[in-house]
């Protein structure tokens, strides 16, 4: 089929048949399709429009244009759960050692951080030797030994998308969402689940800044899993403040180390909050727990009797880690770091916290990347002590820039200081779970 055929016929607003779709991947896979006929096709069904039918249809063709992870052999439900990403966004490093414990089988093929979301790869590549690069046969390995891996995408999963989203990116057709569903779902649906559940973000921080939008993406890919099989649940969770106490790589390894080892500070209460939640929504979904409540203590449970970071000590130890750190920390601190605290102007009420300010903030110290390629300093961010609705005296110590030098430090602090908002009158504290889809 010729490209210039199909893309008359999305320009003139025809609805694409699954042949031609099919043969639309095809030709981005092998190449046969110039980049600039891909990029035209995609800027024609980003102003045309595609049906329901032509979104499944391009799911599928890019979910076959790789590999399916094929885990038949390995025990346990295949359960997971996928973040559009936030800015202090840990909660996969926590969900996946607790459902593990808890008996699923998590296969979590995760990404790198981009502008001011962070990645789970880039994280975990603070933990001394971790290695995110599993081949496949590694990967099962390490699922089958301790019920959790985690890894980059290796080039056979759904490989169209590599190009499609580099593209996308390029021609501003990334906020379309079919195109959107069809990119998150066929790298999802490739991990050969059973049950998939879904942390859709709202607010500043997050790449849907708008509840309505977030809830229209939570839908639409609740309704994609289900159409290809797989239990599919979302949550839609506030990303308008930081979430939890760090952001930054070894920082947030750190929190959720302490979170597993049971230690409950108000500060990343949230993302423990969060993290439990999702976790029992997995267990539920993948039929490891009869109910909502049942599943809520069992998470607990595997948290507090140590279960939990005793999986991620082990698999610590299989992907090269250091499992020290289990015990100490501490140890993926940088101790030559200079700290520069953010101090309230004026009493008042903590009204915004803005993710993504204080994102942006942790990019402009290396913490984050502007662009694929480049490196990230895993030592630097931020931790933020306040969030909306608490009380604050004048001097009180809102959160503290971990930074290189003092140099450093003075270059971004107005951008630190420019996050919060401080009102007179008292403020409602934000709701961190906004709803269930
Ligand atoms: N993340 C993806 O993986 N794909 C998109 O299209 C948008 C966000």
């Amino acid at each position: 089929m010729r490209p210039q055929k199909i893309i008359e016929a999305k320009r003139d607003g025809a609805e694409l048949t699954r042949e031609q779709i099919d043969s639309f991947i095809e030709g981005v896979c092998d190449d046969s399709w110039a980049d600039y006929q891909t990029a035209a096709l995609l800027m024609a069904m980003f102003t045309r429009g595609l049906s329901q039918a032509e979104q499944d249809a391009l799911t599928y063709a890019m979910l076959h244009s790789g590999v399916i992870l094929d885990l038949s052999g390995i025990e346990g439900p295949k359960v997971d759960k996928h973040s559009t990403g936030g800015v202090g966004d840990k909660t996969s490093l926590v969900i996946a050692p607790i459902v593990a414990a808890c008996g699923g089988t998590v296969p979590m093929i995760s990404g790198r951080g981009l502008g001011h979301t962070g990645g789970t790869l880039d994280k975990l590549e603070s933990i001394p030797g971790y290695n995110v690069n599993l081949s496949c046969e590694g990967f099962r390995e390490v699922l089958k030994m301790c019920g959790y891996a985690m890894s980059g995408q290796t080039s056979d999963i759904a490989p169209a998308d590599k190009k499609l989203y580099a593209l996308r990116d390029a021609t501003a057709t990334v906020p379309y969402l079919p195109l959107i569903v069809s990119s998150i779902m066929s790298k999802k649906l490739a991990e050969g689940l059973d049950a998939l559940v879904l942390d859709v973000k709202s607010g500043s921080g997050a790449f849907m800044k708008r509840e309505g939008d977030a809830r229209d993406l939570a839908a639409a890919m609740v309704r994609t899993g289900e159409a290809f099989g797989v239990k599919t649940q979302a949550i839609i969770s506030n990303m308008a403040q930081p979430l939890g106490a760090f952001v930054g790589n070894a920082l947030e390894v750190y929190e959720c180390v302490r979170i597993l080892q049971g230690e409950t500070e108000p500060a990343w209460r949230d993302t423990a909050e969060l993290s439990f939640e999702l976790a029992a929504h997995m267990l539920v979904l993948s039929d490891l727990s009869g109910g909502m409540d049942k599943a809520r203590s069992r998470v607990e449970e595997a948290v507090n009797s140590g279960e939990a970071l005793a999986k991620f000590s082990k698999n610590c130890e299989l992907q090269g880690g250091d499992p020290k750190v289990c015990e100490k920390p501490e140890r993926v601190f940088e101790e030559s770091l200079v700290r520069v605290p953010i101090k309230a102007p004026a009493p008042g009420y903590i009204s915004g916290v803005d993710a993504l300010a204080i994102g942006d903030g942790v990019v402009a110290l290396g913490g984050g990347r502007l662009k694929a390629e480049d490196d990230v300093d895993h030592a630097v961010g931020f931790r933020c002590d306040v969030k909306v609705g608490e009380e604050v005296r004048e001097g009180d110590l809102l959160g503290e820039i971990y930074c290189r030098t003092d140099e450093q430090g003075a270059t971004v602090l107005a951008a630190f200081q420019t996050a919060y908002t401080i009102t007179p009158e008292p403020v409602v504290a934000s709701i961190l779970i906004i709803d269930v889809i």
